[in-house]
């Protein structure tokens, strides 16, 4: 126990600024964390999923991304908000392959099975060996994943990370994204430097709710724009790639219709 004396009091202005803080804090719980989440949170706990939510990765319209703690090892956690229009945003094919997959009646229901939907791709992914986090469960509008990043910090998106080597960072696109067609059988979607992460120096493909199989009519067409989001990001970083050959190097030509026989 420190004496009286040794305890140093907050100045007025360290209460004022620390009373801030505690209500921006307070208004990003009251955002993300509404009585139904949290209920759902402390089912994680229950379940041994997590053991505790630890801080906020990253907060966007749709929801949150949280560093979370299980044992001795990091988790992520994805929330999405309840009390938004998350699905305003959605792209109509994804809302469409949604709907059918599951009969939703209701706005939370669709959050629901949208995070389920996002559980389940990851799950694909794992299985097809691409690299991207492992999904350990969800529950509601929660879904906990391998958290990407180490005690520094969660790694940072492909967009702000430092690429040395842009060729190398094409070659394990090229390697990601072919395991994705050829093996898990889908297209992403919404591929590009702002939803992969980069650590220690390879790509890790995230928010992957929307990606479809590559039978869905769209498949081509979608993938053929995630491929020159990349061409483009790895071009300005001086390594041009002609968007035809990348495509062919993920197995995309192959979704092409087969030429009518004359
Ligand atoms: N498993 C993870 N490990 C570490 N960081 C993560 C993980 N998943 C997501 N993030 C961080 O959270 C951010 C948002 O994640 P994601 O793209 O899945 O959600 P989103 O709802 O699309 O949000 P945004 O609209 O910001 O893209 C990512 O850019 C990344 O910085
Ligand atoms: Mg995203």
């Amino acid at each position: 126990m420190p004496r009286p004396e040794e305890v140093a009091l907050p100045s007025r202005r360290e209460r004022f600024e620390d009373r801030r803080k505690e209500a921006s804090h307070r208004d990003l719980l009251d955002q993300f964390f509404d009585h139904r989440t949290l209920l759902a949170v402390s089912r994680l706990v229950n379940q041994g999923l997590i053991d505790s939510i630890d801080f906020p990765i990253a907060t966007g319209k749709e929801g949150g991304v949280f560093r979370a703690t299980r044992g001795d090892e990091y988790r992520a956690v994805k929330i999405y908000r309840i009390a938004n229009a998350t699905f305003r945003n959605l792209p109509a094919y994804a809302l469409d392959e949604l709907r059918r997959e599951t009969s939703v009646r209701n706005y939370g229901g669709l959050i629901f099975a949208w995070t389920r939907r996002e559980h389940t791709i990851l799950g694909r992914l794992a299985d097809a060996k691409v690299r991207a986090p492992y999904p350990y469960g969800h529950l509601r509008n929660c879904l906990v994943m391998e958290f990407v990043g180490n005690e520094a910090g969660a790694a940072p998106r492909l967009l702000d990370a430092q690429v040395d080597d842009p060729e190398a960072v094409y070659q394990d696109l090229v390697l990601q994204i072919g395991r994705m067609v050829r093996d898990a059988r889908l297209v992403h979607g919404d591929l590009s430097p702002y939803n992969t992460l980069l650590f220690e120096g390879r790509v890790v493909l995230i928010d992957v709710a929307q990606a479809v199989t590559v039978e869905h009519p769209q498949a081509l067409a979608l993938l053929e724009r995630d491929i020159a989001n990349f061409a483009r990001f790895v071009g300005r970083l001086g390594f041009e790639v002609d968007p035809e050959e990348f495509l062919r190097a993920v197995g995309g030509t192959d979704l092409r219709p087969p030429p009518a026989e004359a």
